[in-house]
């Protein structure tokens, strides 16, 4: 394994570790910048969604309120966090400790199916889009909420350099080609915005079938 990739057991206990004090180190981030991307996406959910990798559950304010909600992630103290937040809201959510590499759910689940900010952490990205994709109905969509390499070489380049020390210590990779890997997904982009060079980037897709 080289020293830019770590196993699915690293990522996990990474994000055990960092757990409790992930929603105190983003809150700036969060409220900045983040929030309102992830509530115009979120307008877009319908029908049974499954939200993969939801973390401490960031997104569960902005899914309307007729929608009803899976979720699921490597890390168990992520989802007891997300649960804890579900019960804030009053939501019923239903979590589970699930490799979105691997889900286990049927073909043609979901009307809708979400990622943010977790295609940069996940080993193999194709993969888990391929999944996403296979548990997705047929009239349903993906939201994601990625962020990615930057269009401006300096930064760029600075992407490339920090790589290495971040998926160290907290699996991500910051310079990934979120557009390239959607389409290399088979899925259909109908709708995008790009922020900040593309270094964000909102995704409304559909697969092909
Ligand atoms: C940066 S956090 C983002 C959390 C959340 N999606 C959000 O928007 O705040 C990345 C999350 O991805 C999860 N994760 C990483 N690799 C995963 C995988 N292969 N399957 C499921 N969850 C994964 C981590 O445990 C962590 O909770």
């Amino acid at each position: 394994m080289s020293r830019s990739t770590l196993g699915a057991q690293e990522i996990k206990a990474i994000y055990d570790r960092l757990a409790t004090q992930y929603d105190r180190r983003e809150r700036l981030l969060e409220w900045l910048l983040l929030r309102r991307h992830r509530r115009k996406l979120l307008s877009r959910a319908r029908g049974e969604v499954l939200e993969v990798a939801i973390g401490t559950g960031l997104n569960l304010p902005f899914y309307p309120p007729e929608c009803s909600i899976s979720g699921t992630d490597l890390s168990p103290v992520m989802l007891q966090l997300a649960q804890r937040r579900a019960e804030r809201l009053r939501r019923v959510v239903r979590l589970q400790e699930m490799d979105t590499q691997q889900l286990a759910f049927a073909d043609e689940s979901f009307d809708t199916v979400v990622s943010t900010l977790a295609l940069c952490t996940v080993i193999d990205p194709l993969r888990a889009l391929g999944e996403m994709a296979r548990v997705t109905r047929p009239q349903g969509q993906l939201l994601l909420f990625e962020h990615g390499r930057c269009r401006y070489g300096t930064i760029a380049r600075w992407q490339d350099r920090l790589t290495p020390h971040q998926v160290l210590r907290f699996g991500c990779h910051l310079n990934r080609n979120v557009l390239a890997l959607v389409q290399a997904a088979d899925l259909q982009i109908i709708w995008r915005e790009s922020h900040l060079g593309g270094m964000l980037r909102l995704i409304q897709a559909i697969p092909f079938r």
